[in-house]
């Protein structure tokens, strides 16, 4: 296992995706960790991550200095690597100017973490202040013009710094040095795998809840879906799943699911019917965030209305994800790690006196697909484009109905129905069709139409914190237009959107 201290770069998250797609376990902690504990996690090795404080500045996140007593090998990245120099003796200084972008990075010997690797490659730095002296027992191990600097190593202690970031692609040989230090230096075996982990997952699970009854608020999402399947696994018939019908769903999407879950399994899943709760507070409003807020009451009260039926429940289960669980240290804010709750079913937990069961919380989205398929969740379930919660409410812009609803519904289904048979879908982080407030004039036959026009949103993303539309090919797009129109009653145009996020966003509401 490989322990990451966060002081809060925004690749933290980077440098773990790195350590498991080395098939090494990760965890990232914040900087106050004790030290104590760390011993008790008996990693392998320590990362200090990069971070965009000075190591001068009086409230920059430090680390406790023992961490270089445990005789553990660590690697300091950027800040992490000023942050041991400054601990154990040396100097950094302000480079005056910030370093950013390429540099040439030129090795002194292929060892250590350079092993296998070319005396001159390419490095990504981003930092302003520079390591001016090393403590004792440090070399050098390679330069760049504008840092002298840039890799230094204490052979017998393992300890090693990298003033660039490795984590990043733009350093190509990047991957090659974590390897190096994960193999060579901490002595990783690349044995953590899905299976492993789903292994060690369900063992967890059985032992936390034994005999005790668990309820799960099922979406029809990949994270809520593997979650059931692996508590299933473990606990079967003690699991309870809610799934809450809002009527803000796409076209026979809890059929689908009720079908898909139920095919091979025999899981617990209790479908209520609360479409009328919903349309009737949703009606009049077209304020977006009024939407949300609603939405989240209204689930709230049915959720809880439904959960309380299940007597002697102990645990509530959610599929909370890593990038939910890592809240990084703010800069001046003094490190923090929050785990979130999931939006949808927060303040249950307290109110009913449930514990959390959170299994997916050490791991990345994709890495939650390869669970899925692992453990033998069906290929729709697990592909699934993500679905925001409070579903086609905010694609019906302005004020929702029934009949509105409907003729979205119509037209996302023809939407994804192409989608899927052009190979596209899984290209794409979301395709979605959204019905506009206004509409507009047509011909059809010798008829004068005044009707909707439809919206199609077709993005592709990493994470949803950026997103740029995707280049979809015409003849696909004129089959969803001609088929929208044609088949989906009440819509005389459609629309495509070339908006990508910044400064749009991925959702119209
Ligand atoms: P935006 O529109 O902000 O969306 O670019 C980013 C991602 O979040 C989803 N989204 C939501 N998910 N509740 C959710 O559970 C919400 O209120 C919500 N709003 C947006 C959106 O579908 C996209 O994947």
């Amino acid at each position: 296992m490989i322990l990451i201290i966060d002081f809060g770069s925004q690749y933290n998250q980077l440098i773990a995706r790195r350590v498991r797609e080395y098939h090494v376990y990760c965890q990232i902690e914040p900087p106050n960790i004790d030290t104590d504990y760390i011993r008790t996690l008996n990693p392998e090795g320590i990362i200090l991550s990069g971070g965009p404080s000075s190591i001068y500045e009086k409230e920059s996140p430090k680390a406790d200095k023992g961490i270089f007593d445990l005789g553990i090998p660590i690697l300091g990245i950027c800040y992490g690597m000023q942050f041991m120099v400054d601990a154990l003796g040396g100097t950094v200084k302000g480079a005056g100017k910030r370093e950013y972008g390429f540099a040439e990075l030129i090795i002194n010997k292929n060892k250590g973490l350079f092993k296998d690797i070319d005396k001159k490659t390419k490095c990504w730095m981003s930092h302003g202040d520079s390591v001016a002296s090393l403590p004792e027992g440090f070399e050098i191990t390679a330069s760049t013009e504008n840092t002298d600097i840039a890799a230094i190593v204490h052979q017998e202690r393992n300890l090693y710094g990298l003033q660039f970031h490795p984590e990043v692609e733009h350093t190509p040989e990047g991957k090659t040095m974590l390897a190096n230090f994960l193999s060579d230096v901490c002595g990783c075996r690349p044995e953590w795998t899905m299976a492993s982990f789903a292994k060690d997952s369900i063992a967890e699970i059985r032992e936390t809840v034994q005999d005790k009854k668990v309820i799960l608020g099922l979406s029809g999402g990949v994270d809520s879906s593997v979650t059931a399947l692996l508590i299933h696994k473990a606990i079967g018939k003690s699991l309870t799943c809610i799934f809450v019908d809002n009527g803000l769903l796409r076209k026979d999407e809890g059929e689908k699911l009720k079908k898909t879950l139920t095919r091979h399994l025999d899981i617990n899943i209790r479908f209520v019917n609360a479409e009328d709760a919903f349309l009737k507070a949703l009606a009049g409003v077209t304020d977006p965030e009024k939407k949300r807020k609603i939405i989240g009451k209204i689930f709230m009260d049915v959720f809880e209305d439904e959960a309380g039926k299940i007597k002697d429940a102990e645990f509530l289960a959610q599929g909370t994800l890593y990038p939910d669980v890592i809240e990084s240290v703010s800069a001046f804010g003094g490190p923090t790690a929050v785990i979130k709750s999931h939006h949808n079913v927060g303040g249950l937990p307290e109110k009913m006196k449930l514990q959390l069961v959170e299994p997916l919380k050490y791991l990345f989205k994709d890495e939650v697909r390869v669970l899925g398929e692992e453990i033998g969740l069906e290929e729709e379930l697990v592909w699934r484009q993500p679905f925001p919660g409070p579903g086609l409410a905010i694609r019906v812009i302005g004020e929702i109905t029934k009949e509105r609803l409907s003729v979205l519904r119509e037209a996302d289904a023809v939407l994804l129905e192409e989608i899927k048979a052009s190979g596209y879908y899984r290209q794409l982080w979301q395709s979605f069709a959204v019905l506009l407030p206004i509409k507009s004039v047509g011909v059809m036959g010798d008829q004068r139409t005044y009707e909707n026009i439809v919206a199609i949103r077709a993005v592709t993303s990493k994470d949803a914190m950026t997103a740029d539309w995707a280049r979809l090919p015409y003849d696909l797009l004129s089959n969803i237009s001609n088929r929208i129109i044609n088949e989906v009653r009440g819509v005389n145009r459609v629309v495509y959107d070339i908006s990508s996020k910044p400064p749009s966003t991925i959702e119209w509401e």
